[in-house]
């Protein structure tokens, strides 16, 4: 499935709509409440004076008409929005919705809305059982029948409970966990906590590189020219890193003077990316928090500085490609193996995505130990203060072998990562045995 989708299945009243939309706001895709589709169905068929028992006039009608699912919806054309919470269609609705045929075709309706708006929030019975039963991820709300029924005042608990009972047990697709839905008790949650657990649930999945963010979409070419604007901005943040952190360049390593490169120093710090442009004179581009690019002005002046955006909690695959076509271009790209900061002296383990890019794009990786800079400007201190940092550039390493037919096994990048780990682990080492010689 190459588009992101969550399925939300649930009884009646358990929060789906509400933490799908809340959800989709998070995430910037469109919900679709399949209840409405059966509830629009029972609507034309009322409307048709078609007894909702009859099945293959049913299943005829469900076959025949034309369903619009938007703001409004509409069954060929005609608006019954304002129909679909009736007593009557309350009513019907589960016979309906226990139609075989009825099932099939609005299955095939749902999978097709969801293809054509590029994935979706869908809630229902059955999404993650039938429809997608490969979805991303899978929530099943739960709630007590009190809290359910005081959710949907207007059908009062009654109804709900005969609802739940027919969908629950219903001869086709009845309301079912799937045995990889993540249960959620909405009861004594707010709708915040029930939005939150899912999210982390997400970013914890593998899928979670295809979430939209506000930096998605942003035109990224990489311009490899030093602007002079650029060059004014490096300057500035050069002399404002001079007087403070005075660094020290040691070790073998060297930024190639052409082609493509990725500096891979130890994260400690907020200010070590800064420390790449002591490493060569060739403009550096690098990742940065995607929330940045809400700020529409300050998200074009990184872009002059070398930026691109990344999604904060997940391996972001449309940043990776921005990576790929800075390489590509011939570029240098700040990475840090390391992923998100961390603390100490250990460099205890390091992700692929360094590693990946070389392999694709044959870049060399120099592996960079900084010493001070955590120190310098700690994790939650708001200002840096001065000291001395000394970075150590061990030697680059190349890019992984490729088989004949010009892959890179994954054992080849496995090994690869793991000497770029230890290459770190000693350039960290020899950057901080500088550091306490020069003392
Ligand atoms: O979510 P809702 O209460 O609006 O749903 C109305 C009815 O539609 C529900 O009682 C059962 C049926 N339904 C279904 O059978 N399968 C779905 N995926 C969604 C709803």
């Amino acid at each position: 499935m190459k588009h992101l989708v969550i399925a939300i299945d649930g009884l009646a009243g358990s929060g789906k709509s509400t933490t799908g939309q809340v959800l989709a706001r998070h995430l910037g895709l469109k919900t679709l409440d399949t209840g409405a589709t059966y509830r629009a169905i029972t609507a034309a068929v009322l409307n048709a004076d078609i007894d909702p028992h009859d099945e293959d006039a049913v299943a005829a009608l469900a076959a025949r008409v034309h369903l619009e699912v938007d703001n409004q919806v509409s069954v060929d054309g005609h608006d019954v929005s304002d129909q679909l919470r009736s007593e009557a269609v309350n009513h019907a609705v589960s016979v309906v919705a226990a139609n075989a045929r009825v099932r099939s075709i609005l299955v095939n309706w749902q999978r097709a809305w969801v293809e054509s708006h590029g994935g979706g929030i869908v809630e229902g019975r059955d999404i993650g059982t039938v429809v997608f039963p490969d979805a991303d991820l899978k929530l099943y709300l739960t709630a007590d029948l009190e809290a359910r029924g005081a959710r949907r005042p207007e059908e009062g608990e009654a109804s709900v409970e005969r609802r739940d009972h027919l969908d629950s047990n219903r001869q086709v697709s009845p309301l079912k966990q799937a045995d990889d839905a993540m249960v959620i008790d909405t009861t004594q949650r707010t709708v915040q906590e029930t939005v939150d657990e899912a999210l982390r649930a997400l970013a914890a999945s593998a899928k979670s590189e295809k979430i939209a963010a506000p930096g998605r979409g942003i035109h990224f070419e990489p311009d490899l020219h030093s602007s002079g604007f650029y060059r004014f901005c490096r300057a500035l943040v050069y002399s404002f890193m001079w007087v403070l952190f005075r660094p020290k360049v040691t070790g073998p390593g060297r930024v190639p003077l052409t082609g493509p490169a990725i500096i891979a120093p130890v994260h400690r710090s907020a200010v070590d990316f800064g420390f790449s442009i002591f490493l060569t004179k060739r403009k550096v581009f690098f990742m940065a928090k995607d929330q940045i690019w809400k700020y529409k002005l300050l998200g074009k002046l990184l872009i002059v500085l070398g930026a691109f955006p990344v999604h904060r909690e997940s391996a972001d695959r449309s940043a990776l490609d921005h990576a790929e076509s800075v390489l590509q271009a011939g570029g240098v790209l700040v990475m840090f193996p390391e992923g998100t900061r961390q603390f100490g002296p250990e460099v205890t383990s390091i992700m692929e995505g360094a590693t990946f890019l070389a392999a694709r794009t044959d870049a060399v990786v120099v592996p960079v130990g900084i010493d001070g800079s955590e120190t310098a400007w700690p994790k939650g201190q708001k200002l840096p203060r001065p000291h001395r940092v000394v970075l150590y550039a061990g030697e680059a390493l190349s890019p992984p072998e490729r088989t004949a037919k010009g892959r890179v096994s994954r054992s080849a990048l496995r090994v690869m990562t793991e000497s770029l780990r230890q290459s770190l682990q000693v350039s960290l080492e020899q950057a901080s045995a500088s550091a306490r010689a020069t003392k």
